[in-house]
């Protein structure tokens, strides 16, 4: 048997109307801060992530889905949508239109991470992206539309985790005086940490390894090594979120996984989803338009995990969802006659927007009652007998118990009644 592949899940139609309210908020919330929806491609050139991204991250060099194609080109399914979005507003001249440009999107993404609770292969985000101001008011806005849609979800456990990786002549100066500390110690540091030493050293400080961890206790921290306009800009973002209630602790060891960011960086992290607790992440990119081949535009977004929120949701218990129900159930008691005229009432009242089944199984109306029942269905239409050759039928409200005897022609008296 041909089963899904390692790392994906299929979303079956029991779990959807989660993910649909999960999408109405997000979708609602960027519409409130005037955000508007991209969509891009599932996949594209890889070149897009090696240099968007950074050829040294783990997303690059290790995780991406990436093929030839028959024209022998490099293609790669997109694991994060923030240097799709910038090719996007780069070859569209979006700048031309407006100056700056607000995006949302929803999106799967695909990294060939080890899979396990919370981490996938194939993974949903949903994400925003600023691009054409370096106002501090945007970091802030970002980081409060991603706290507004989790705390609009009912999650309580949130700690939102800020930081600054300040400008690259800054954070140059900082990655030698790391070096210089870490330098001694090089040959106890995991094999992980000691190919990011040379390869891209603030990663050490991602390692889950407690040795390497101990080693960092007293390790020189970038954001004492801050210049000074990025200084001022943190501050200010501080101010803004702690003027919009929004709790948050600086975290200065949070360097992030992808090598665009400038200034300010954020995570907001569950206590309630085990060791993949990074709801959401995300940053200032000041550079990536540029060096994606734009012209040079400040930019600041995020991406969160859609799996992973609703994995919170369901351990905090916070979303509870009405029951689904049907409308009207069309139970037939002359089966066999009557298939045809239940085929076209269920028409005529689904062209009525109501929700409408019947039985498709030649079924006993004993059973088609306990189907109407399993449906929650507010109210049931008796269809045949000697009502049905005088012209009626019985409309059953399920709630109430009450029926009503109803001239079968009548669609509009019918429909009024289930519809109030
Ligand atoms: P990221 O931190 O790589 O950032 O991913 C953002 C979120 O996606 C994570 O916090 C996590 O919730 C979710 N995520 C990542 N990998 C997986 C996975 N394998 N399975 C399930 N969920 C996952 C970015 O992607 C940046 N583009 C964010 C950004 C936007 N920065 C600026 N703008």
């Amino acid at each position: 048997m041909i089963k899904s592949i390692t790392g994906t899940k299929d979303i079956l139609p029991q779990e959807i109307p989660l993910w649909k309210r999960l999408e109405s908020i997000v979708h609602q919330m960027f519409r409130n801060f005037n955000y508007k929806e991209i969509r891009t491609p599932i996949f594209e050139e890889t070149a897009l992530f090696a240099r968007g991204i950074g050829e040294d991250t783990d997303i690059v060099s290790k995780e991406m889905y990436t093929f030839i194609d028959r024209s022998k080109t490099s293609l790669t399914l997109k694991p994060e949508m923030t240097a799709s979005v910038v090719r996007a507003f780069i070859e569209h001249s979006l700048d031309k239109h407006q100056p700056l440009n607000k995006f949302y999107y929803i999106s799967p993404m695909f990294r060939q991470e080890r899979p396990q609770a919370g981490r996938q292969r194939q993974f949903h985000q949903f994400g925003g992206e600023a691009l054409g101001s370096s106002s501090p008011l945007l970091d802030a806005e970002i980081i409060e539309i991603a706290y507004c849609i989790l705390s609009e979800l009912g999650l309580k456990d949130l700690n939102v985790k800020i930081n600054s990786l300040g400008v690259p002549e800054s954070r140059q100066k900082y990655k030698s005086i790391l070096k210089e500390y870490l330098f001694d110690f090089k040959n106890s540091l995991s094999e992980d940490s000691r190919r990011r030493f040379d390869t891209n050293i603030l990663r050490i400080f991602d390692s889950k390894i407690e040795s390497d961890q101990a080693l960092l206790k007293n390790a020189p921290l970038l954001i004492d090594y801050l210049d000074n306009e990025s200084k001022e800009h943190f501050e200010i973002v501080k101010n803004i979120l702690s003027q919009s209630n929004i709790p948050f602790e600086i975290d200065p060891k949070l360097v992030r996984g992808l090598d665009y960011y400038t200034k300010t960086t954020f995570e907001i992290l569950s206590a309630k989803v085990g060791s993949q607790s990074a709801l959401c992440g995300g940053g200032r990119y000041d550079l990536l338009v540029k060096q994606l081949g734009g012209e040079p535009t400040p930019g600041v977004g995020f991406a969160a995990g859609m799996e992973r929120i609703l994995l919170a949701c369901a351990n905090e218990n916070s979303i509870i969802l009405p029951d689904e129900k049907v409308d009207l159930y069309i139970v037939n008691l002359d089966k066999v006659v009557l298939h045809y005229k239940v085929y076209k009432l269920a028409s005529t009242f689904r062209h009525k927007n109501l929700i409408v089944d019947f039985d498709y199984l030649n079924r006993s109306v004993k059973a088609q009652m306990r189907e109407a029942n399993k449906l929650k269905a507010r109210f049931v239409m008796f269809v045949g007998g000697d009502e049905y050759k005088s012209g009626k039928i019985t409309l059953k409200n399920m709630e109430t118990g009450e029926q009503k005897l109803i001239e079968i022609d009548n669609f509009s008296l019918i429909a009024d009644i289930i519809k109030k």
